[in-house]
C-alpha cells in the first residue's frame, strides 16, 4: 500500500530453527529488536522495522517435513508459501484450511501469526482449530517444540494459541503441524446481483437452508466495488442491462462430493430465487465452466489489488453485524461529504466488500491523490466508534500490527488489555520481539 515504510538496515535469511535460535539468542543478549517476516503481505502494518529492528526473514525455511495423506496432517516450515502448499497436497487430493488471494506471496508461519481467516473459513473453521501443533523460537532463543500431529491432546494449557495471531510479539514461528481436508470432488460457483442490501440476510438464510453443507464461501461485493472491478477488467461477469441499478453482489461457492446433485441444488437456488414473487435477485450467473468459475473468483478476489489502483487506500477490516455492513458504508462516506473531503480531491470511493458469512466487513476508503493527515483525523477514530457502537471488532482477520494499536481499546476491555501485557511481559520481558506491535 506503500502506507508503512520499514526502517531496517539489516535482514536475516536463516535456513534452520537452530540458526533462528542462535540469532535470537544473540539478539537477546545485546537487546536488539527483531521483526519476524513472512511473505510481507499484512496489512496493518505488522511485519516492518518501526525502530531500526533487524528483520528475520522465514522465506529460506521453505520445506515440508512430512505429509500423511491418510489422515491429511501436514509438517512445513514456516516459511512455505501458502500456494506452495496447496500444490504440494493437491495430488493427494488434499486442500489447505486456508485460502486467500494473498496466496501466492503469504507465508504458513505469517498466516498463522495473523490468525488469517480468508475465503474458507466460513467452510472450515479458523486456524485456532486446524492448526494442531508450532515449533516456536521463543523470545530467549529457547525452542517451544509443540510440533504435536495430535487431534486430541487435553494435556494442560495449550500454549500454541497465543501463537496464533499472536503477530510475532511472543515469538517465532518456525515450523507448522497442520490438518488439511481432503479436496472436495466438486466445487461450483454462482454469482448473484440483488436489488437492495436489504435482501442480504434473508437470501443468506435461503441459501444456507437449501445448500446445506456443500456451501463453502458466501462473499459480499457492494456496487462500488463491483464497478470498480469491472473498471480494472474484472469481469464483466452479469449482463448490465439485468444488473441495472442493483444495490451489491454476493458470491456462493459449494464444495461437495457428488457434481450432479450440487449442481441440481444450484439450479434449483437460482430457479427459486428468480421466480419468487418479490425476487431477491435480479439476476444472476452459475458458472459454467472451470474459466468462468476462476472468473468469479477473479472478481472478488482482485479487488484489494484494485482499491490500490484506484489511489492510497485506507483499509478497516471489522466485523459487525450482517445488518449493518452497509450501514457502516453509507456512514463513513456520509461523513467525507459532510467534512467536504468526497470527491476527486480528497477521497474517491468509500466501499465494502467482504465475508458476510463470517460477518466480516472490509471497509476501504480510497484516497485518490494519496494520504493526507487530515483525511485519517476525518475517518479514525470515526470508523472505531461507529464498530464499537454495534459491538463490533476493530479486527476481525488482519490482526492490530502497528496501525491499530491505539484503537485496541475499542474492542478489548482494559482487563483483557492488562492480562495481554502480562502475557508479553512473561514470554519476552526484554521486548525484543516485534515491538511496538499489538499493544499500545
Ligand atoms: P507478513 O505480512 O510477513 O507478517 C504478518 C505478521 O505476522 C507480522 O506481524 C509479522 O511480524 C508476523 N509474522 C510473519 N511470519 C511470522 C513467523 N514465522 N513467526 C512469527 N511472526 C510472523 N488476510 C486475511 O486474514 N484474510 C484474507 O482474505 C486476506 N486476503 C488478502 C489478500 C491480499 C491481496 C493481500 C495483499 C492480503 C490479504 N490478507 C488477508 C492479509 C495477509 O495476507 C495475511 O494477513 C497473511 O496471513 C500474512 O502473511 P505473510 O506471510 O505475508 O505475513
Ligand atoms: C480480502 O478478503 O480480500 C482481504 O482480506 C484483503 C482486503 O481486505 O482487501
Ligand atoms: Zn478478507
Amino acid at each position: 500500500m506503500g502506507k508503512y515504510h520499514g526502517q531496517a538496515n539489516s535482514v536475516l535469511r536463516p535456513r534452520t530453527t537452530e540458526q533462528v535460535s542462535e540469532i535470537v539468542k544473540y539478539c537477546a543478549h545485546r537487546r536488539i529488536g527483531i521483526v519476524p517476516q513472512g511473505g510481507n503481505t499484512g496489512l496493518v502494518g505488522g511485519s516492518i522495522s518501526l525502530q531500526k529492528e533487524i528483520v528475520l526473514s522465514l522465506g529460506a525455511m521453505n520445506n515440508v517435513r512430512s505429509f500423511d495423506p491418510v489422515s491429511g496432517i501436514l509438517v512445513a516450515d514456516a516459511g512455505c508459501i501458502l500456494q506452495s502448499l496447496s500444490d504440494y497436497i493437491a495430488p493427494h487430493n488434499h486442500i489447505m484450511p486456508l485460502d486467500l488471494g494473498a496466496k501466492g506471496s503469504c507465508q504458513i508461519g505469517g498466516n498463522i501469526s495473523t490468525n488469517a481467516g480468508g475465503l474458507r473459513l466460513l467452510r472450515y473453521g479458523s486456524l485456532h482449530g486446524t492448526v494442531l501443533g508450532l515449533e516456536v523460537v521463543l523470545p530467549d532463543g529457547t525452542i517451544l517444540d509443540q510440533l504435536s500431529t495430535l487431534r486430541k491432546d487435553n494435556t494442560g494449557y495449550d500454549l500454541k494459541q497465543l501463537f496464533i495471531g499472536g503477530e510475532g510479539t511472543l515469538g517465532i514461528v518456525t515450523g507448522v503441524s497442520i490438518l488439511t481436508p481432503p479436496a472436495p470432488q466438486a466445487t461450483n460457483n454462482i454469482f448473484l446481483a440483488l436489488p437492495r442490501f436489504d435482501n442480504v440476510l434473508p437470501l443468506f438464510q435461503i441459501v444456507k437452508r437449501q445448500l446445506g453443507e456443500i456451501m463453502s464461501a458466501f462473499e459480499y461485493i457492494d456496487r462500488t466495488a463491483y464497478d470498480m472491478g469491472l473498471t480494472h477488467g474484472l469481469g464483466p461477469l452479469l449482463d448490465a442491462e439485468e444488473v441495472g441499478d442493483s444495490e451489491c453482489f454476493i458470491l456462493v461457492e459449494t464444495s461437495g462430493g457428488n457434481n450432479e446433485h450440487d449442481l441440481e441444488k444450484l439450479n434449483h437456488l437460482l430457479e427459486h430465487l428468480l421466480t419468487a414473487d418479490q425476487p431477491l435477485i435480479n439476476t444472476g450467473t452459475l458458472s459454467q465452466s472451470p474459466s468462468q468459475f476462476n472468473a468469479i473468483w477473479a472478481m472478488r478476489e482482485g479487488l484489494t489489488e484494485c482499491c490500490q489502483k484506484e489511489g492510497k487506500p485506507y483499509k478497516y477490516d471489522v466485523s459487525v453485524p450482517l445488518a449493518d455492513f452497509q450501514k457502516v458504508v453509507d456512514a463513513v462516506r456520509e461523513r467525507m461529504i459532510s467534512k467536504g473531503l468526497y470527491g476527486d480531491h480528497a477521497i474517491s470511493k468509500v466501499m465494502g466488500y467482504g465475508h458476510v458469512g463470517d460477518g466480516n466487513l472490509h471497509l476501504n476508503v480510497i484516497a485518490k491523490h494519496g494520504y493526507r493527515p487530515e483525511l485519517e483525523a476525518a475517518l479514525e477514530p470515526f470508523i472505531y466508534e461507529v464498530v464499537a457502537s454495534r459491538k463490533g471488532s476493530v479486527s476481525a482477520e488482519h490482526g492490530i500490527g502497528s496501525m491499530k494499536t491505539h484503537a485496541l481499546h475499542y474492542s478489548k476491555s482494559d482487563v483483557s488489555i492488562e492480562w495481554m501485557r502480562k502475557v508479553k511481559q512473561v514470554f519476552d520481558p526484554l521486548n525484543i520481539m516485534n515491538p511496538g506491535k499489538v499493544l499500545p
